[in-house]
Formats: C-alpha cells, sequence, structure tokens
C-alpha cells in the first residue's frame, strides 16, 4: 500500500507500533536499517511521519494544541475571514462542511473552531493515521475537547464516500483542497507539503472530485487554489474569495439567494 513507509517506536510504545502496522499492512522495524523513505513513529507522545536521509525536513504530525492552528483560535479569527465566507458561515448560519481532503485537518480545525460540525474524509491510511491521533490528543486537551467535538474522521476515497452518502447526510457545504500541481522555483513548500509529495504524488483526481461534490453539496462547492491557478479542471466558479496568499472558488449548489 505504502511501500516506502515502516513503523518505529520509541521503548515503551512497541505494542501501539506493532497494532498500527498490522492494521495499515506496513512493516514494523526494531531497527530502521536500511531504512525506508518514511517512518511513522510513535514518539514524543504522538504519531509523527519522519522522512529519512540527510536533508530531511523535520517530523509531520497532528497539532490542534499548539502552533499555528492554536494561534489561530486564541486570535479568534472570525467568521468574516476568507475560509469561512468561502464555506457559507453567516451571522445565524453554521454550514454542515464535509472536508473532503481533509490532509492534516488544520483547515476543518478553524471551521469547527468558528462553530461548524465538519466530517473530515482522508483516502491516505498513513495520513489518516496521523489525524486519528491528532484528534485522540486534542480531544483531550481542556483547551480543544470542545471543538474537536465537532469533527468526526472517516478513512475513505471521497468521490465514492460522496457517491454513497444517502440523501439526509448529504451536507450544507464541501470543502476540497488538492494538492496544488507543484511549480520549480526558490520558494520551498512547507515541510508537510514536500513530504505529503513524496508520500503521496499529485492529486490527480480534483476535477472529478469536484463534479461530484456539485452534485452532493446542499448549497455550496469551496476549493482552495492558489491565488492564480486556473479554476480546478476547467470549471467556472460562481464568485471568489480571496486571502493573501491563496484564493477560494465557491461553487452554488442551491438558488442564488444563498450566495451572499
Ligand atoms: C493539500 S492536503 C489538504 C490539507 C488540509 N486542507 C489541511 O488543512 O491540512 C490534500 C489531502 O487530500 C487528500 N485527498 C486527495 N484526494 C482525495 C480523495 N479523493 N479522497 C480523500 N482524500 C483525498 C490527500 O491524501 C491529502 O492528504
Amino acid at each position: 500500500m505504502n511501500p516506502g513507509v515502516a513503523i518505529t517506536a520509541e521503548p515503551g510504545f512497541e505494542n501501539q507500533a506493532r497494532r498500527l502496522a498490522q492494521r495499515l499492512g506496513l512493516e514494523y522495524l526494531d531497527h530502521h536499517d536500511p531504512a525506508p523513505l518514511f517512518l511513522l513513529q510513535f514518539a514524543k507522545g504522538r504519531l509523527q511521519l519522519q522522512q529519512t536521509g540527510d536533508k530531511a525536513p523535520g517530523p509531520v504530525y497532528v497539532e490542534f494544541d499548539q502552533g499555528k492552528a492554536a494561534h489561530r483560535r486564541r486570535q479568534g479569527e472570525g467568521r468574516k475571514t476568507p475560509l469561512a465566507r468561502a464555506a457559507g458561515m453567516k451571522a445565524g448560519f453554521l454550514p454542515d462542511v464535509i472536508d473532503g481532503t481533509a490532509g492534516l485537518g488544520q483547515d476543518a480545525f478553524v471551521l469547527a473552531t468558528l462553530g461548524c460540525r465538519v466530517r473530515l474524509v482522508e483516502q491516505s491510511p498513513v495520513i489518516h493515521a496521523l489525524l486519528e491521533d491528532g484528534l485522540r490528543r486534542a480531544a483531550a486537551s481542556s483547551q480543544t475537547g470542545e471543538i474537536i467535538s465537532r469533527m468526526s474522521l472517516v478513512l475513505a476515497d471521497t468521490t465514492e464516500y460522496l457517491m454513497a452518502l444517502p440523501a439526509p447526510a448529504r451536507p450544507d457545504a464541501i470543502y476540497l483542497d488538492p494538492m496544488y500541481p507543484h511549480r520549480g522555483g526558490k520558494a520551498l513548500s512547507k515541510k508537510e507539503m514536500q513530504s505529503f509529495r513524496k508520500l503521496l504524488g499529485e492529486d490527480r483526481n480534483g476535477p472529478e472530485l469536484l463534479h461530484i461534490a456539485r452534485q452532493t453539496a446542499g448549497k455550496r462547492v469551496a476549493v482552495k487554489r492558489p491565488r492564480k491557478a486556473p479554476f480546478l479542471g476547467g470549471q467556472q466558479a460562481d464568485f471568489q474569495v480571496f486571502a493573501p496568499k491563496t484564493r477560494f472558488d465557491v461553487y452554488l449548489t442551491a438558488p442564488p439567494a444563498d450566495s451572499a
């Protein structure tokens, strides 16, 4: 499934690591030599993905209680932020959201912080395991437990998940953040993106995902894109919401009264 990933653990976490290795069909390593491209490690009280090799970036893990996600929560980023507006949040209305490209759950956490219920769907068993671990730790924290209670996690290909969704379970909004095509240039992408690209390759199913999402969302689909990128799959959006480094293309699936 992920031939370049193996699992290892600090002393005391070996059994947990063995169980995860069995569940994900990955190899458990007592001594990681020769090293695979990635190690999924139980270390520092969390599950983390560490790329191997001399110039490898630091570990990738899910953290809602520290760092950027916690900063956003403390700043009380409100309903007028571009992501919230793109998802259709407004006074008196909190959309029920499916995040169809969950990744490390950062965008979903912002929406849940603002009060939305968010179903996170992730196709990669390795990324799903990282998310599951981050959600478990954050659920136990007094700072984030209430927010996490609005988030649920699904391991699935979102296209298949949406196609099988019964009508009453359809969300108001579907949010998509497919991986951007890799562009050359001087700026190095964030360590998460570098590792994601190596682990998962490019997202090639974005246009199909958008097509199915537009048939499933009760009110709208929001797609995160680089500011100057073309529309995903050439599908023209109804309107766009711009942020300093990114842009959200919004596709309305309900009558225009909802477009504010
Ligand atoms: C750029 S990352 C999303 C980052 C996320 N918005 C965040 O805030 O952390 C894209 C993620 O979408 C997942 N993905 C792409 N296509 C998918 C699909 N069809 N079904 C489920 N997950 C998918 C990838 O595995 C990857 O983890």
